[in-house]
């Protein structure tokens, strides 16, 4: 259990570590002017959203299987859990965002401004604290 609690923890920084950078890296994208810069900028974002997937996929596999081997009893009673599942839901949204803006960079089409960019780059930062709270501090 305590091995699977390791490998869920190393995964989520993984996934975060990410999650912080790719659209940091849109806010740089966003403010390029030049073809080559462009073209850099697609190659990094396509190959982060990579580990992204990585971390994110190893994130819900071992975080299952510590629900699975704590038990449906344990489950049903864990508010907490609850609370913080339907903000990792909303976190894999924002995920699968990226991946959608990764794209529309890459065909040239983005649109928003480097100042948008920032904004959206500080929702991941409000999920950790919501999450971290609620799995370590268990308020409920
Ligand atoms: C992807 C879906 C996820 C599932 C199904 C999941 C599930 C779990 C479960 C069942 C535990 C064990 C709780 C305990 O031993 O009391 C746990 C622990 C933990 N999770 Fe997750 N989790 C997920 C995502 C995340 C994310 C995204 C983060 C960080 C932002 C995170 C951070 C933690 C931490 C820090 C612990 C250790 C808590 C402690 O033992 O004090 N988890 N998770």
């Amino acid at each position: 259990m305590i091995w699977i609690k390791a490998l869920h923890i190393m995964s989520m920084v993984t996934w975060f570590a990410a999650l912080f950078y790719l659209p940091r890296l849109f806010v740089y994208h966003a403010m390029t002017e030049d073809t080559l810069g462009h073209e850099r900028f697609c190659v990094m974002e396509r190959k982060l959203y990579v580990m992204m997937n990585i971390g994110m996929m190893a994130t819900w596999t071992f975080g299952l299987w510590l629900i699975y081997l704590y038990g449906w009893e344990w489950l049903k009673s864990s508010a907490w859990l609850h609370a913080k599942l339907t903000i990792v839901l909303a976190l894999t949204g924002y995920h699968l965002y990226c991946k959608k803006i990764v794209h529309t960079f890459k065909a040239g089409h983005n649109t928003r401004s480097h100042v948008w960019y920032r904004v959206f780059n500080e929702v991941p930062v409000l999920a950790l604290v919501g999450i971290i709270i609620l799995a370590v501090v268990k308020p409920f």
